[in-house]
């Protein structure tokens, strides 16, 4: 495991837990002596309550060694995962080296949130071994992994890793092609990008969107998750997609504003909450009114009905990611289910308005009244039919 910081840690307990032996790598000792620190307090409280099978928290956390070098990480592993900083320039670096020091069959997979796999392989000479394996936070807790085919990823690779992830109870989907952000973060920056235009256009405070989301069933608001992944995360993410897909995932004011105060969330005890004295309590009588969860899926619908024309993945697949990526009761698949082109497409079509965006612009199946086919897969089958 390359990279300690809270999604290697957490990828290298899930592992651990299962039985693999763990080499868990970072640039200090000082670093990896935290990240040991957090793991075996998590396994302690999965631990009290018995979810950890016959062993005990010692005998999980004696699978982990650590060290502070590559090639010694990752000269006897099977399969190495890379969990380094969301910057395109160090992954490929970490790559490069992996691909110097690993065996010529072991599997190298990226925990990137949203950079293309295709673009982190492209200087090795064997591409065909190099996936995404893409975890959610908490990976403990969090049941879904997206494994990525890139570009050049051989079928057995994908297979393999697939049939892993299932292995170690996990639910796995299939990312078919490698499009910036895969199928979870790609559905949900549309609707991250309208929670800021809220706050930055004045509509409604952070607070009273999170409380007014917690009322509808989601497990955190979308500011409280902003600050538990790391505004670094988010903002990474919201500027990648904005060189790679659409300019106007830029437009965030309040979460560069936060980044460039290296106000981080969780990590650094302050973003959009103070974090000092732990998770902050929300109170769900600060509900907003001004805005309704249905643009929100509106919004996700939208993505998700590109991602299919597109081929990117199956109507099923997405809703899986979405429910369990995000913890959600439902995906906006199931959503979908209960609105109309002219309902998505008008809504859309104010959203691009009111807030001068154009990510919000309706997909074509969406615009020519073919969201039904698209959500049941029919779309998405004449794509495959083009690529063939
Ligand atoms: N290790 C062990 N146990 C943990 C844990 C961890 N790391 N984190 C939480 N838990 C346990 C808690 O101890 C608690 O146990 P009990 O029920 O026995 O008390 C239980 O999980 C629930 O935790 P909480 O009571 O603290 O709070 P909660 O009910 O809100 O659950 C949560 C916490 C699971 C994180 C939940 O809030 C949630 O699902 N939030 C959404 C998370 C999410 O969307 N993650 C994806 C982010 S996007 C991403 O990761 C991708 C990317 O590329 C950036």
């Amino acid at each position: 495991m390359i990279g300690s910081g809270e999604m290697g840690q957490g990828i290298a307990e899930v592992f651990a837990i299962k039985g693999y032996n763990v080499m868990l790598e970072d640039v200090s000792r000082d670093i990896l002596e935290m990240a040991i620190n957090r793991i075996k307090q998590s396994l302690e409280k999965l631990s009290k309550k018995g979810s950890l099978g016959i062993d005990t928290a010692d005998t999980v956390i004696s699978r982990i060694k650590t060290s502070t070098s590559i090639e010694e990480s990752a000269k006897d592993a099977d399969l190495v995962i890379e969990a380094v900083p969301e910057k395109e320039e160090l992954k490929k670096k970490v790559f490069q080296d992996l691909e110097k020091y690993s065996r010529s069959n072991t599997v190298l997979a990226s925990n990137t949130s949203n950079i293309r796999i295709t673009d982190i392989a492209k200087d090795l000479k064997n591409r065909k071994r190099v996936a995404g394996l893409h975890f959610f936070n908490p990976p403990v807790i969090m049941k879904l992994v997206e494994v990525i085919k890139g570009e050049e990823t051989s079928d057995d690779v994908v297979e393999t890793l697939y049939r892993l992830i299932k292995g170690i109870g996990k639910y796995p989907v299939k990312v078919m092609k490698d499009v910036p952000g895969f199928i979870v973060n790609r559905v949900n920056a549309p609707g991250g990008l309208l929670m800021c235009l809220l706050v930055d256009h004045k509509i409604a405070e952070p607070e009273e969107i999170d409380a007014y989301m917690k009322t509808q069933g989601m497990p955190m608001g979308p500011f409280e998750l902003m600050d538990y992944v790391g505004i670094d995360v988010a903002y990474h993410s919201m500027q990648y997609l904005a060189r790679t897909v659409n300019q106007d995932f830029g437009k965030c004011r309040i979460l560069e504003d936060l980044y460039k105060r290296n106000m981080l969330g969780m990590k650094t005890g302050k973003g959009f909450y103070d974090w000092s004295k732990g998770r902050p309590v929300i109170d769900t009588k600060k509900a907003t009114d001004k805005f309704s969860i249905t643009d929100q899926y509106v919004v996700e619908i939208n993505e998700a009905v590109k991602l299919i024309d597109d081929g990117v993945a199956s109507p099923e697949d997405i809703e899986t990611g979405i429910k369990y990526g995000l913890n959600r009761p439902f995906g906006p698949i199931y959503v979908a289910k209960t609105l109309t082109d002219a309902e998505v497409s008008k809504r859309l079509e104010s959203l691009v308005k009111k807030f001068n965006n154009s990510v919000f612009d309706p997909a074509e199946s969406i615009k020519n009244g073919k969201m039904r086919e698209a959500i049941e897969g029919l779309t998405m089958k004449k794509n495959e039919e083009k690529v063939k």
